[in-house]
C-alpha cells in the first residue's frame, strides 16, 4: 500500500509542529513502520532536535522543487528512518517555484517504498508550504488553547475546502487538530480553556476537522528534550508528555487507517 503522506501545519508559529513530527516519528519507528521525514522549514529546527551530527544539506528539497534531481538522490538514511533535508536558500526558492505540484509528483515516485511520509512545515504560508500541503493526504495541526490558534485552523480549513486545493489534491482526506501545550495550572486557566475548547468543538462540527481526544500537557520536559537534541522518549520516557505523545501517535495511526474519520 502506498505511504500515507502527513503534514504538520498550523499558520501560527510555535504551535508545536516540529515537536509533533519529532515525537510521532520516534514512536512510529518503534512499530516497524518505514518512515520518510521531510523538512520544508528553512529554520531547520527539526535537525536541531533530531539529527544534529549527521545531516548534510546538499542535495536538498531545493533541488527537488527546482526539478534538478531525482528525489531518490536526496533521501538520507538516518537512525531508523529516512530524511529529506531542507535548504537555507528557500527565500530564493519560494520566489522561483513555478510548479506547485513538483513535490507531489516526486513523492508519487517513492510512495510505495514507505508506510508513512511526515512533513514538517514552516508557519509561513509560502509557495513551498502550499506545495507541501498539496502533496499531503492528512494535515495534523497542533494548537495552543487560544482563539488565535483556532483562527489559524479555520484559515487552513478554508484552504483545504477550496476548489483549487481539491482539484490538485483529490486524495486529501482530512485535518486533525490536537492541543499541544495544554495548561492545567489553575482553576481560572481551566475555565478559560474550557470555553475556548468549546469554540474548537463547535467549529470542528461546522468545518469538518477532527479534534483528537489526547492533549499534550504543557511540560518543561518537552522543552528540555529539544534543548538536549532528543525526542521526549529518549529524554524522559516516564514524563507525562511522553505518555501523551504515545497515546496521540496511536490515535493518529487510527485516524489515517480510517481514512480521516
Ligand atoms: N507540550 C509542551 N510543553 C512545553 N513546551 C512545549 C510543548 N510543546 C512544544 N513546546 C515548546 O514550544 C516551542 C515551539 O515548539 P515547536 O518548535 O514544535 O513549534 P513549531 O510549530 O514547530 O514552531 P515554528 O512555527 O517556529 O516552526 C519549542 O521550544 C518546544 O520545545
Ligand atoms: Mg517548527
Amino acid at each position: 500500500m502506498p505511504a500515507k503522506i502527513i503534514s504538520a501545519f498550523n499558520g501560527k508559529g510555535g504551535a508545536g509542529k516540529t515537536t509533533l513530527v519529532t515525537n510521532i516519528n520516534a514512536h512510529m519507528k518503534t512499530k516497524e513502520l518505514k518512515i520518510l521525514v521531510i523538512d520544508t522549514d528553512p529554520q531547520r529546527n527539526l535537525y536541531g532536535i533530531n539529527a544534529p551530527d549527521f545531516v548534510h544539506y546538499e542535495p536538498s528539497l531545493f533541488n527537488i522543487m527546482k526539478k534538478e534531481i531525482s528525489i531518490k538522490k536526496v533521501i538520507q538514511q538516518t537512525d531508523g528512518y529516512h530524511l529529506i533535508p531542507t535548504s537555507d536558500n528557500q527565500n530564493d526558492l519560494n520566489t522561483s517555484i513555478n510548479d506547485l505540484t513538483a513535490l507531489k509528483n516526486s513523492l508519487e515516485e517513492i510512495q510505495d517504498e514507505y508506510d508513512i511520509i511526515l512533513i514538517d512545515n514552516s508557519p509561513a504560508f509560502t509557495p513551498l508550504t502550499y506545495s507541501s500541503l498539496l502533496s499531503s493526504q492528512y494535515i495534523l495541526s497542533p494548537c495552543q488553547v487560544t482563539n488565535e490558534c483556532l483562527d489559524a485552523v479555520l484559515d487552513l480549513m478554508a484552504l483545504v475546502n477550496s476548489d483549487d486545493f481539491k482539484n490538485i489534491n483529490p486524495n486529501f482526506k482530512g485535518v486533525g487538530v490536537f492541543f499541544s501545550q495544554y495548561n492545567l495550572a489553575s482553576k481560572r486557566q481551566s475555565i478559560i480553556n474550557r470555553s475556548i475548547v468549546d469554540n474548537f468543538r463547535r467549529m470542528s462540527r461546522i468545518f469538518g476537522f477532527k479534534i483528537f481526544s489526547t492533549s499534550i500537557p504543557k511540560n518543561v520536559d518537552v522543552n528540555a528534550a529539544s534543548a538536549h537534541h532528543k525526542d521526549i522518549f529518549q529524554y524522559k520516557e516516564k514524563s507525562p508528555a511522553a505518555t501523551a505523545y504515545k497515546q496521540l501517535t496511536d490515535e493518529i495511526i487510527t485516524f489515517i487507517n480510517m481514512g480521516g474519520e
